[in-house]
């Protein structure tokens, strides 16, 4: 008997606990079941065709279907399905892959840990910088500063990293006091009156900066950020932001982690978001486009001063007693190895560069209409956020039902993106062509326009 989908839909709801749902408004109207997808496509299971606008969760940055990096990982399954690296065992695909993520990142490179997603990646972060303040005899120094509306995972030490509301309500999170957030670089809603880019970004480094003397320097490790803040609304930073926070850290021997989960390989329009931002990290965190999601693979890449005092250790405990079953997996690795080998030789970074002005202009084009407060991006990722009134940047109320129906729109009109609240978020494969990039946004506007429609009907925006 053939499965309905609708029979499919509903079994979803009897079976699965999804992540990132509200999951009474599931149980009244059932998910979506997506089917496949090739290039930048997706079909769901209804036969219905959308343009994947937020490439998946900001990660399938090569599009679907390709055969490429399908191949690797099957005949690294025939040749090697699993070996793990615990007790000093390794695999040739695992170590030409390090190798290669430590000739790429902007930053000095000594070794690099293997995990499966970016929480884990943060995850091995902090413990990281627990375990090396350990070991360099500054017990003290331990305290992790991130930001309001970060988001850096859900696994527990990530999840308290994440500066936003719902991913601590009812969890119990911060773990800590170790873990502390600064305020978000969101010129848009936080500047004050009258103040400029850079008079904002040197307000926020003094913020830091007393944060870290109220708190004793002698008890912060680390700062971590994303370069962009992408799901806390896609924050580009104001200009001069990372440059103050650095010299404040430097100051401070406060060590910076770079979460370049989703600004890593290409989205910004160079490499790394560090190299677009000016970021100097002394430790990164990889995921996402990595493999272009096609494995989970995260990797967290460390400095040699690091490296050093973990090892010396590691010998006075007998091992490093970190890791994970899955870490360095050989088919995740392969197709990590051959997510990087296309990115070089399609030069997708340069092509990202040379498109991103079409895409920024695109996004533009939104900034005067009447439902959008402002239109933010850079490189090949973007936001549109609306307001409930342009001149006094109202929010609707309540937040997120108008994010809700244009989204809704968005998807009727064949196009996926992500609604943040109500902020529309833009993100999609690095493949996408100049003449697609278009028609994202013709989508996006028609669906824009009939947003505005329901909002005025319905008696929401004051212009
Ligand atoms: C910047 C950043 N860090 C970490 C994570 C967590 O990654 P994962 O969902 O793979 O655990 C995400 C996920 O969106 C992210 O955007």
């Amino acid at each position: 008997m053939s499965v309905t989908s609708r029979s499919i839909a509903a079994r979803d709801v009897d079976s699965v606990l999804h992540p990132y749902t509200n999951l009474a408004a599931l149980q009244e109207h059932g998910p979506m079941v997506m089917d496949r997808a090739e290039g930048i496509h997706m079909w769901d299971s209804q036969g219905n065709k959308f343009i994947e606008g937020l490439a998946g969760l900001w990660c399938t940055s090569l599009g679907y279907g390709n055969e490429e990096l399908a191949t690797a990982a099957y005949d690294q399954m025939k040749k090697l399905s699993y070996s793990h690296m615990f007790i000093g065992k390794s695999h040739e695909v695992g170590i030409l892959l390090a190798e290669k993520i430590k000739q790429i990142v902007p930053m000095e490179a000594s070794k690099v840990f293997f995990g499966c997603s970016g929480s884990d990646a943060n995850d091995t972060q902090v413990k990281l910088m627990w375990y090396y303040n350990n070991a360099i005899g500054r017990p003290k120094k331990k305290k992790i500063i991130s930001r309001i509306k970060a988001y850096h995972g859900i696994s527990l030490a990530a999840t308290s990293l994440t500066g936003l509301p719902a991913v601590h309500a009812y969890f119990d999170v911060p773990l800590s006091d170790r873990f502390l957030h600064t305020d978000v670089p969101y010129y848009y809603r936080y500047a004050e009156p009258g103040e400029t880019e850079e008079e904002f970004s040197t307000r926020l480094a003094n913020n830091l900066e007393k944060m870290i003397l109220d708190q004793d320097p002698d008890t912060v490790a680390a700062f971590i950020a994303e370069p962009v803040m992408g799901a806390g609304g896609v924050l580009v930073p104001p200009i001069g932001y990372f440059e103050k926070i650095q010299a404040v850290l430097n100051k401070y021997d406060i060590m910076f982690i770079a979460d370049e989960v989703i600004t890593g390989l290409g989205r910004t329009g160079n490499p790394f978001g560090s190299q677009t931002f000016n970021i100097k990290p002394d430790t990164m965190s990889l995921a996402k486009a990595l493999t272009s999601a096609y494995q989970p693979l995260s990797a967290v890449v460390i400095p040699e001063k690091m490296y050093a005092a973990i090892a010396e250790t590691s010998a006075e405990v007998g091992t490093f007693a970190h890791g994970y079953t899955f870490s360095g997996h050989p088919v995740a690795a392969a197709v990590g190895l051959k997510a990087l080998e296309i990115y070089e030789r399609e030069k997708i970074f340069e092509k990202v560069a040379a498109l991103s002005p079409h895409f920024q202009r695109c996004l533009q084009s939104f900034a005067d209409h009447p439902l959008v407060g402002e239109a933010r991006g850079v490189g090949m990722i973007g936001a549109v956020e609306l307001v409930a009134s342009k001149s006094t940047k109202k929010e609707f109320e309540p937040l997120g039902r108008a994010g809700q129906y244009c989204l809704a729109r968005c998807q009727a009109n064949g196009l996926l993106v992500r609604a943040i609240g109500d902020v529309l978020a833009f993100c999609p494969p690095l493949i996408v062509s100049d003449d697609e990039v278009g028609e994202i946004f013709d989508r996006f506007g028609r669906s824009l326009d009939e947003t505005l429609d329901w909002a005025t009907r319905e008696g929401l925006v004051s212009n």
